[in-house]
């Protein structure tokens, strides 16, 4: 039996030390709230860390700009789905969080006139879809890693009390507000409620709920999950991106940024294929264009390699100082994880689970919304970075739009509470919502956990919703998915270091619910817009589907799905709402 928890107070409390977490905590931390920040694993090992090709800002360094541009390629990229405030917000505020990161010390690459260098990338294009822009700001290809050197350097500065290796069980709801999370600590395997005025959810992505992503062993979408099991429900959950060049086999990240650099995208037969599906933008149209292009080149049979299952990623004729000073960790990850010389082969790659465009509903200050329950502002949490949907990105994603996602809302959500909460003022619960919660946990009678139950429900959930999805296979999966019910949480084991079973078969069972409600809103929209691609319902819908899903799940596998309308003002007065064209590259 677990004793009672240790009980912690603090003004806010953020989950994820990720880079919307430190960037909150940095801003709610220039003020006297007592600012915690918890974490399943050490700052320096947060996914942030992976992001490799940079962030988006118009600058302008290379040529006019202009952040209305950034704002219109966001909504058309994100196939017209995103919320426009936020979409207005995100790139309105780009430049300025930038240039704070390049004052803080953030190694960005520069130009031969020292300013910072920004590369092309998928999607942006200068005077509403005229030209391609170049907006994306590197720090050679390692931009998350030096960005979190700073952010984390500096949060060590700051009066912040980090708590790492604490992993998240359940919200402490009381009367529909959030009162703060019970956790356990893994290293002792106790537990510990810590109780806050405010409750900032920033635990990143599920991208492990697939069997071939880019994301880290630890993206199991552990806020996503709390707030199905706090009876909320998470919005747009089908828009899964697929990144076009994840390394074959391994599903590692190959950046966008090589084809930023001029890399070309070869099928089998050694054609730029590309030119069939967006001869504008080639090897630059946005994600889900290019991974559906592979998709249908591999089901034309003009797939590369013995089995034709991949295409070639061509770098050969890139030039010594764009290896040097633009791709370094490219090189590397080529040599290293698959074998391949760039200079003289090409690198095999195939479309990877990277990104989840859904997650938590908020509002643009990013404060959480019931959206079962007329969008009401849940009282006391938060949510930023992936496992949020402020819905800046609608339908589909821009690269290197989510850098900026974290630092743009992460400092917004820390000057929120900074200007609203006054320091020392005690939050709790009762000792019944408390017992409550710890009794969920003691229930399960499974007392060892599942080997293979992460790799059976990525098994469901590769072959259900892949690129093109169609009912049949996604009812089956939501059928296979229902008889894991039950089946996944261990029972809490009595206090001992390091409870990693009991931990991992939290995170299966996180992933699990998650896949429920990416399951039930994708069998909802009857339309393709962005990474969701309906086989059985290939064209775009704006007058049935312009609107958000809304998916619920609860741990006996039910689930509920309905639609929100999408916020298509800017709240800018000068920009009227960009209205829905058809997406040509
Ligand atoms: O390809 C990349 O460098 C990924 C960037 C992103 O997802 O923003």
């Amino acid at each position: 039996m677990q004793p009672q928890p240790t009980i912690h107070h603090c003004d806010v409390l953020i989950i994820g030390a990720g880079g919307a977490g430190l960037r909150a905590a940095l801003a709610a931390a220039e003020s006297d709230l007592a600012v915690t920040v918890i974490s399943k694993v050490q700052p320096q090992r947060s996914h942030t860390m992976a992001a490799q090709g940079g962030i988006n800002a118009a600058l302008g360094t290379r040529g006019a700009d202009d952040w209305r541009w950034h704002m219109y390629d966001t909504v058309r990229g994100a196939d017209w789905l995103c919320d426009q405030d936020a979409a207005a917000r995100l790139c309105e505020q780009a430049p300025r969080a930038v240039l704070e990161l390049a004052e803080w010390g953030v190694p960005f690459t520069r130009d031969t006139l020292d300013q910072i260098y920004q590369r092309p990338y998928g999607g942006q294009t200068v005077e509403f879809g005229k030209a391609p822009a170049y907006r994306a700001c590197a720090a050679e290809d390692r931009t998350g890693q030096a960005m979190m050197q700073i952010l984390i350097k500096r949060a060590r500065a700051a009066h912040i009390t980090l708590m790492h290796e604490f992993f998240a069980l359940d919200l402490i709801m009381e009367n529909g507000a959030c009162k703060g999370v019970l956790c356990v600590d893994m290293a002792s395997g106790t537990l510990h409620a810590f109780y806050a005025q405010t409750t900032i959810l920033a635990t990143g992505g599920y991208g492990q709920v697939y069997s071939a992503t880019t994301a880290a062993n630890t993206c199991t979408g552990d806020g996503n999950a709390m707030v199905l099991r706090a009876g909320l429900a998470l919005q747009d959950m089908e828009f899964v991106q697929f990144h076009p060049t994840g390394l074959y086999d391994s599903g590692i990240l190959i950046t966008e940024g090589a084809r930023g650099e001029g890399g070309y995208l070869l099928n089998g037969e050694g054609e730029r294929f590309m030119q069939r599906y967006a001869p504008s933008s080639m090897e630059l149209a946005s994600r889900d264009v290019i991974a559906r292009a592979i998709v249908q080149e591999l089901r034309a049979g003009r797939g590369a390699g013995k089995k034709a299952d991949h295409v070639l990623l061509d770098l050969r004729h890139l030039p010594a100082d764009v290896w040097r000073d633009k791709l370094p960790y490219v090189q590397t990850l080529a040599r290293m994880i698959a074998g391949v010389d760039v200079r003289s082969a090409c690198i095999p790659v195939v479309p990877t689970v990277h990104y989840s465009m859904g997650g938590i509903p908020t509002n643009v200050h990013s404060q959480v919304l019931d959206v079962q329950n007329d969008s009401r502002v849940v009282e006391g949490l938060m949510a930023i970075g992936e496992a949020a949907s402020n819905s800046c990105h609608g339908a589909n994603r821009l690269g290197c739009n989510s850098l900026l996602d974290l630092m743009v809302f992460g400092k917004d959500a820390g000057d929120l509470v900074k200007e609203h909460l006054r320091p020392g003022v005690k939050v709790s619960a009762s000792s019944t919502t408390l017992s409550a919660l710890m009794d969920a946990y003691a229930a399960p009678s499974i007392s060892a956990a599942s080997a293979h139950a992460r790799r059976r429900l990525q098994d469901i959930m590769t072959h259900a919703a892949p690129i093109y999805r169609n009912a049949a296979d996604m009812q089956r999966g939501m059928e296979d998915l229902r008889t894991m019910a039950g089946s996944l949480r261990m029972r809490m084991p009595a206090p001992s270091p390091w409870p990693i079973d009991w931990i991992a078969s939290l995170e299966t069972e996180n992933l699990w619910l998650q896949a429920l409600a990416t399951l039930s809103s994708a069998l909802m929209r009857t339309e393709s817009r962005g990474a969701h691609a309906r086989e059985d319902f290939p064209a775009r819908m704006d007058d049935a589907w312009l609107c958000h899903s809304a998916a619920a799940a609860d741990l006996s596998g039910k689930t509920t799905c309905t639609t929100t309308p999408v916020r298509l003002e800017s709240g800018i007065a000068s920009i009227a709402s960009i209205a829905p064209q058809a997406r040509v590259y």
